[in-house]
């Protein structure tokens, strides 16, 4: 805990958040310091008590959206020893997975992949650690440093931050989760105390939507489950050849140095890619379902397309949903046990996490945060520090922003650019600065 008087060690980086994206940061600089002369000093918080990657929607069959080579380190460093090939090498599988003919693994495999790499670099992560304020150290007028400070009170200090914080669930306005309204990202967590249901209802058509319908159908071979959406059918993702191209690399480039115009023209030709579409595969097992219901007479996957929950209010035993017709406005009223959302996500608000810090940010006319080509978001000259941001960049570097594609890539240029920042500043600071005060 930091104290009046007392020292403070100063980290090159802290890290917020330690999903993929920080997790990847930790490798690159784990293998940069291996031979560098002076190394990288890092320090990563993560609130969850252990490494944890969207568990709620860690559903058995459930497979990536990515292929297995953009894994943590190989776009950025194909013979790294943090590659999935080498975690199937220990783990005994590589062969298996050779013969499997797959590019995309089961999510519980590339959480087991992550939890190995995490376990892997566990020296530069505290866990348990929530960051609840993120406060300048002032030298004069000029922000030396960062206090990153965690929600039992212990203090970090940093001259560089690097935000990963991820998602957050969106829900509609004025929806309130609880027993019987969930967000999909609480599916696991949540579905052990369901007691024999009969009806649940799930609002949306993006992955989370489809999987999550389908996963309670097979769960409960006695409900009814009912899908409401907005579409007239769920609609496939994108993961052509050509299109696949807005994840690579030179993409990013490409989006960076594009006019705003242009920007948003590709972010809505190739949203497909990623919003609102559901694995070409998980449609047709969908589609087999209903229709082999069709055929037995016996209807429980229920699909209200072109639809919306117009209303849903709790009732003593669950919920009670009205799902409107958008084409006739005809209404049904269903009786159901649990609403679940499946309604995405939304990226965490990087502005809102800086608190005090972000008055040193500078934004743009639509208010979101400039941001630099190494992701490093643009400030008042009087901050010395660098912000990073790993997510929460679509306006600035494309769809990549969230996802995994580029992530091996992008932490690169992030080290890169710390790296090259620090052997620009002058030499002979001391390290050591006394409560908020540097020591001369
Ligand atoms: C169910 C699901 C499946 C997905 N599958 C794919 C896929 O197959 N391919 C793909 O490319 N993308 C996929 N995505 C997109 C997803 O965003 C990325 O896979 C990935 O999670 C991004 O990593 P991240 O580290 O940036 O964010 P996250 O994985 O969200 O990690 C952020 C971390 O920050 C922590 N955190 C947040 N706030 C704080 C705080 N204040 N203090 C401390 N810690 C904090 C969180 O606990 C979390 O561990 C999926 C998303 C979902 C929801
Ligand atoms: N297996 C996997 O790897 C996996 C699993 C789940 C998710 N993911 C990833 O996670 C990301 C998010 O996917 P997602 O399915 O959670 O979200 P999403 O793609 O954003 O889809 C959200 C759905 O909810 C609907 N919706 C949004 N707001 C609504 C409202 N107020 N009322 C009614 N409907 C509403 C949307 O309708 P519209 O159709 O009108 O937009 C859409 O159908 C994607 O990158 C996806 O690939 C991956």
């Amino acid at each position: 805990m930091s104290q009046p008087g007392t020292e403070v060690p100063v980290y090159d980086i802290v890290g917020v958040g330690f999903g993929p994206s920080n997790l990847a940061l930790a490798i690159a600089l784990t293998e940069h310091n291996q031979n560098a002369e002076q190394p990288v000093t890092a320090q990563f918080l993560e609130r969850q008590p252990q490494f944890g990657w969207h568990r709620g929607m860690l559903i058995d069959d459930a497979t990536m959206q990515v292929s297995f080579l953009k894994d943590l380190v190989t776009m950025r460093n194909p013979a790294s020893t943090f590659s999935f090939l080498c975690y199937l090498q220990e783990r005994g599988r590589l062969v298996d997975f050779i013969n499997h003919k797959n590019l995309f693994p089961l999510r519980i495999e590339f959480h087991d992949y992550f939890e190995w790499a995490a376990a892997q670099v566990d020296d530069l992560v505290a866990y348990d650690k929530e960051v609840v304020s993120i406060k300048p150290v002032l030298r004069g007028e000029e922000v030396q440093y960062f206090d990153v400070e965690e929600r039992a009170g212990q203090v970090f200090r940093a001259r560089n931050l690097v935000l990963g914080t991820g998602l957050r669930p969106r829900l509609p306005e004025g929806v309130v989760r609880d027993d019987h309204v969930w967000h999909n990202s609480e599916l696991l967590a949540r579905v052990g105390s369901v007691q024999d249901p009969k009806r649940f209802v799930v609002v949306g058509a993006g992955q989370s939507g489809a999987e999550v319908t389908a996963f309670l159908h097979e769960r409960f071979p006695q409900a009814e489950v009912c899908a409401v959406f907005s579409r007239y059918g769920y609609s496939p993702s994108d993961d052509s050849s050509f299109a696949n191209r807005i994840f690579d690399p030179a993409a990013v480039d490409e989006f960076y140095a594009a006019p705003e115009d242009v920007k948003q023209r590709l972010i809505g030709y190739h949203a497909n890619t990623n919003y609102s579409v559901v694995d070409i595969d998980l449609i047709d097992e969908l589609y087999r379902r209903e229709y082999r219901e069709k055929v037995r007479g016996v209807r429980r996957l229920r699909l209200f397309n072109v639809s919306r929950p117009a209303r849903v209010v709790r009732t003593e035993s669950g919920v009670q949903a009205t799902v409107e017709s958008l084409t006739t406005g005809e209404r049904t009223v269903l009786d159901a046990d649990v609403v679940v959302y499946a309604t995405g996500y939304l990226p965490a608000d990087p502005a809102g996490q800086l608190g005090e810090v972000a008055r040193y940010c500078l934004s743009d006319e639509q208010g979101r945060l400039r941001v630099d080509r190494d992701y490093r978001v643009w400030t008042v000259p009087a901050l010395r520090g660098g912000i990073y941001l790993q997510g929460g960049t679509e306006h600035t570097h494309g769809i990549t922003s969230s996802l995994l594609s580029n992530t091996a890539v992008r932490v690169g240029e992030i080290l890169q650019s710390i790296v090259a920042r620090r052997a620009n500043e002058p030499a002979g600071q001391p390290e050591l600065v006394i409560s908020g005060v540097r020591s001369e």
